[in-house]
């Protein structure tokens, strides 16, 4: 089946191209599937990958941006291969921002022709780096008009995660203090910007590279971790603390710097690595008891709550990162673009952490790689 270009979109008025004849012309379109897991060479710009029919809360999103999140190096590298191996090929990406070309019968919340970004769960099959993504209605939001696409979609994903820790998890609230260990990268600037939206004093440890950008967000304190001892440098304790690091020694840090009854998040938690090693069957069982353990040993022997947080899908945080968007209050920096075409690139530049910031002295991890769609090289 022919795939439509840009410039038949362009060319074709409203009136004369109705969207219900876009849903069912749409029914293939170009895609990157990863076949196997391993490195950025087995990525594969396809066309003709089938658009699988909408259900009834599906949105069909025509992708203007994806952003290159760390799930999906690590998924391309085999993480989740638990569940992922026998569904392979896949489509990576978490993160669009795009337009809305079709929806299901029953989506109330957007409407075709409108602008939205949002993000996928982690374990979606069909991912967002294909010129059509789907997701669900309550998965996506209308993009303020005061972001690009491109600066749209680095946001949903690593900000959802965010949300998570801070609101659903640890219900973080004005007055507190919060310590988001690694705030340098999309994850910990989100964290840090909902935590100060929200009347928090937060501080934060970073590269020397991110320490800047994260006092001009609201940090109280921005500690280098390379050129400082980051346990001698915070003072005091906190009612929160996310990890975004999740090695055994912030885990030891961030548990002692928290006040009896505060919050310990990590981004690391090990349900996909141990069922990834041990399988579903015994790896998931594996996992809640690691984390039951732990949760037991914390509760007792520093009276704080630890858990593992992952990013959910979640449209009352959405609506609220839009309007922390809109209110310019939320902002994740991108460095590079990519068209779709140099996706191998993109997953490359971002496994070497390899691409220089603009504010950057020396080579460093980009916040985000984006993979443009539809942008020619
Ligand atoms: N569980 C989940 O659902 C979930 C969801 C999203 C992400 N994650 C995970 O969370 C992590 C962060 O994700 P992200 O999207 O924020 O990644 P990212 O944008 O790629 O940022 C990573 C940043 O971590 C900082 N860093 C590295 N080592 C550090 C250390 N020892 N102390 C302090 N900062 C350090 C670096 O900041 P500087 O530039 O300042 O050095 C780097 O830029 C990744 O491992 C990702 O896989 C998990």
């Amino acid at each position: 089946m022919r795939i439509p270009s840009n410039r038949d979109f362009t060319r074709i008025t409203p009136s004369a191209f109705t969207y219900h004849r876009l849903k069912s012309y749409v029914s293939d379109c170009r895609a990157v599937l990863l076949p196997s897991f391993g490195g950025p060479h087995l990525l594969q710009l396809r066309s003709h990958v089938p658009v699988p029919p909408l259900k009834s809360h599906d949105v069909l999103v025509r992708a203007r941006a994806v952003s290159v999140n760390p799930l999906d190096t690590r998924m391309r590298a085999g993480y989740g291969r638990s569940i992922f191996e026998r569904l392979l090929p896949i489509i990576l990406g978490r993160d669009v921002s795009g337009e809305v070309a079709a929806v299901g019968d029953k989506v109330r919340l957007v409407s075709v022709g409108e602008q939205v970004f949002g993000a996928l769960h982690p374990t979606a099959v069909r991912g967002t780096y294909a010129d059509y993504a789907i997701l669900s209605e309550e998965e996506v939001t209308p993009k303020p008009d005061s972001l690009t696409h491109v600066e749209a979609s680095a946001i949903p994903f690593a900000a959802l995660t965010a949300w998570r820790a801070l609101k659903s998890t640890a219900r973080i609230s004005e007055g507190q203090r919060i310590l988001v260990v690694g705030g340098g990268g999309a994850v910990g600037l989100s964290a840090v910007q909902f935590a100060v939206a929200a009347g928090c004093s937060v501080v934060t440890t970073c590269g020397s590279q991110s320490v800047d950008r994260l006092l001009a967000a609201g940090a109280e304190q921005a500690v280098d971790y390379i050129a400082e001892d980051v346990e001698l440098a915070i003072k005091g304790k906190f009612d929160a603390v996310l990890d975004t690091i999740g090695m055994p020694e912030t885990e030891r840090m961030g548990i002692n710097f928290l006040k009896r009854g505060g919050h310990y998040m990590t981004l690391q938690g090990e349900a996909a690595s141990l069922s990834d090693r041990y399988g579903l069957i015994i790896g998931l069982p594996a996992a809640t008891a690691v984390l039951l353990k732990k949760q037991l040993l914390y509760r007792f022997s520093h009276g704080i709550e630890y858990s593992w947080t992952y990013m959910r899908d979640d449209l009352e945080g959405l609506t609220e990162i839009r309007k922390l968007c809109e209110a310019g209050k939320m902002k994740i920096p991108v460095y590079k673009t990519f068209p779709i075409a140099q996706v191998k690139e993109a997953h490359e530049a971002k496994d070497k952490k390899l691409i220089p910031g603009p504010h950057a002295e020396k080579p460093k991890m980009p916040d985000k790689v984006k993979v443009l769609n539809n942008v020619s090289p």
